[in-house]
């Protein structure tokens, strides 16, 4: 058994090569191809990101016009797939419902079976990244027992998905363009961010040749959890139930608490050991969105608070723990009206892009295997059966 490393949480394990994304934890760095975050957040739009990490090259105006076509042709989903949501009960949280329902599109694509076809790969790739706003706002409108909203080709993506969440058949909804960029923002903040947990996931669900829509759907349920995306839902309720600054103290006592399992959500990184440049953006972002919006939301100064006292503390200085992704992303999506189990959602939306540019990755990789991990046995050495009645 000794032949194996033993790496658990595979913190020093490299699963690959990849020319996606690289990160300098120590530094807080993140580039996307070259193309260092912030860069892209300010100046760039999420699909012209899409088509980065897709493609490797920013596209030119013609190979944007052709893929934002691609895209757009895909927003439908079969008919037959809104009686899915149907089945669901009312209350189900939109994360359950995001990996039965974008797992059920594999039974509509069968033809995307054959992965070593470049053109079947394509368009495997659009439909997934073109059909999640689709259905994360059909989740959203089911939650709340409105009419599922078609999509509106002449939007822009990022438009296009608020329009399926807040039209109602009634009442023509404005895109406020403060609200527009800022989603957009935050879904290029979310795109890739090389082998965590739900993209390691998605490569070891399509490392076996599985259906690409089922690897997404098992990247879904990976990014739920509150270690990994689930957290931007359960930072801003933690931030809500602390309530008001006052009341920090406490919760960094607990934090570093041992006895305690509770965890400052929004905080600490598996890579960075420095600010994560995704939670600066935001940090930004978010004074700039409630200004904007003309919205006074007490959860911000919290956040800020929050933050100020934790980075002073020598508990969190010492394990070097900084805000990360998802510690001012609620502010915003909770100012743009989200409820915040859709949080999750919006970031499995966002991550689509890079799940599905990394699985193209893998597949092209001549050196790629089936991902196996091995193990160190502790379990009883060879013993024999005793039948039910001697037992
Ligand atoms: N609050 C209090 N203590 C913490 C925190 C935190 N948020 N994060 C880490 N620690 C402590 C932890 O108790 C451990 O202490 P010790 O060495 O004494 O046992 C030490 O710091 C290292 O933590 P770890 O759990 O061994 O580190 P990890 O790399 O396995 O975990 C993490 C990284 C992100 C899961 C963890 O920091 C965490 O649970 N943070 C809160 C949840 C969160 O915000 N997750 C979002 C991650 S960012 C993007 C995303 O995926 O959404």
């Amino acid at each position: 058994t000794d032949m194996f490393t033993y790496d658990p949480g595979f913190t020093s394990t490299a699963s690959c090569e990849s020319g996606l994304t690289y990160i300098d934890g120590d530094a807080g760095i993140l580039l996307h191809r070259g193309y260092p975050i912030d860069q892209l957040a300010e100046q760039s739009s999420f699909m012209e990101v899409a088509y980065l990490l897709l493609n490797g090259e920013l596209p030119s105006k013609s190979e944007f016009e052709t893929f934002n076509t691609h895209i757009t042709r895909h927003t439908m989903v079969h008919e037959q797939l809104s009686t899915f949501f149907r089945g669901f009960r009312r209350d189900a949280h939109p994360m359950a419902i995001m990996c039965g329902v974008v797992g059920a599109l594999s039974s509509f694509y069968h033809d995307s079976t054959d992965i070593n076809d470049p053109k079947q790969r394509e368009i495997a790739s659009h439909r997934l990244i073109a059909k999640m706003p689709t259905i994360a706002a059909m989740a959203y409108k089911y939650s709340v027992g409105q009419p599922f909203v078609y999509p509106k080709n002449s939007l822009s993506y990022t438009e296009n998905f608020l329009n399926m969440t807040y039209s109602v058949p009634a009442e023509e909804y404005e895109i406020d363009p403060i609200i527009a960029s800022a989603m957009d923002k935050i879904f290029i903040l979310h795109a890739d961010h090389e082998q965590n947990a739900s993209t390691s996931t998605v490569r070891l669900a399509g490392s076996s040749g599985a259906n690409p829509f089922a690897c997404i759907a098992a990247g879904i349920a990976c990014l739920w959890g509150p270690a990994h995306g689930g957290a931007n839902e359960a930072a801003l309720n933690m931030l809500r139930e602390i309530g008001t600054p006052d009341r920090i103290p406490e919760f960094i006592a607990r934090a570093k608490n041992k006895d305690d399992p509770f965890r400052l959500m929004g905080f600490g990184h598996r890579v960075y050991k420095n600010f994560d440049p995704r939670a600066k953006v935001l940090s930004k972002a978010a004074t700039e969105v409630l200004d904007k919006l003309g919205i006074n939301d007490p959860v911000l100064d919290t956040a800020r608070e929050l933050e100020q006292l934790a980075l002073k503390d020598q508990y969190f200085i010492d394990k070097k723990l900084y805000p990360n992704v998802d510690f001012y992303s609620g502010v915003i999506l909770s100012a743009i009206g989200f409820p915040t189990t859709m949080f999750t959602v919006l970031f499995a939306l966002a991550r689509t892009v890079g799940w599905v540019a990394q699985w193209n990755e893998m597949i092209t990789d001549p050196a790629q295997k089936i991902g196996r991990p091995r193990q160190l046995y502790t379990g009883p050495t060879q013993r024999d059966y005793v039948p039910l009645g001697e037992r």
